[in-house]
């Protein structure tokens, strides 16, 4: 009895990760949130997107900062949109977006 609650307990931990792991993929959701701009590899599309793997330590500032620059985009005094806002739960909320932050620095970070 005792071994068949335990084995149990094992299966529905399994079963837990496995779904939380597919509420939230931060390298999907990068492939298909980021990538047009920051480029598969984080060294940026065009000459304007940050290199997140060059020598300027992009993503070694501090977490709210970058939270915030994801949540809530990035726009020029005259309304042009830099980085489009991915903030409330459409489509990712603050602690996924922190998520992102993490696969970014172990991925790219220099
Ligand atoms: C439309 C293009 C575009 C998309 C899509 C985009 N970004 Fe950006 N991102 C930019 C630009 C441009 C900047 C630089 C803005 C500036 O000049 O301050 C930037 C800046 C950043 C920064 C701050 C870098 C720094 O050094 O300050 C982070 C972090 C970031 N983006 C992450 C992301 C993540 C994560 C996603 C996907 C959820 C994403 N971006 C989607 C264009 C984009």
């Amino acid at each position: 009895m005792r071994l068949f609650l335990i084995i149990t307990v094992m299966t529905m931990t399994v079963f837990a990760s496995a779904s939380q792991a597919q509420e939230f993929d931060a390298s999907a959701t990068y492939s298909e949130f980021c990538a047009a701009c920051h480029g598969f590899d984080g060294s940026g599309m065009s000459a304007e997107i940050p290199d997140f793997t060059g020598d300027q330590n992009r993503l070694g500032k501090d977490e709210n900062i970058l939270t915030k620059i994801i949540m809530e985009g990035v726009e020029e005094a005259d309304g042009t949109v830099l980085m489009p806002a991915f903030g409330g739960a459409d489509p990712f909320s603050t602690e996924q977006s922190r998520e992102l932050i993490q696969y970014l620095r172990e991925n790219f970070g220099s």
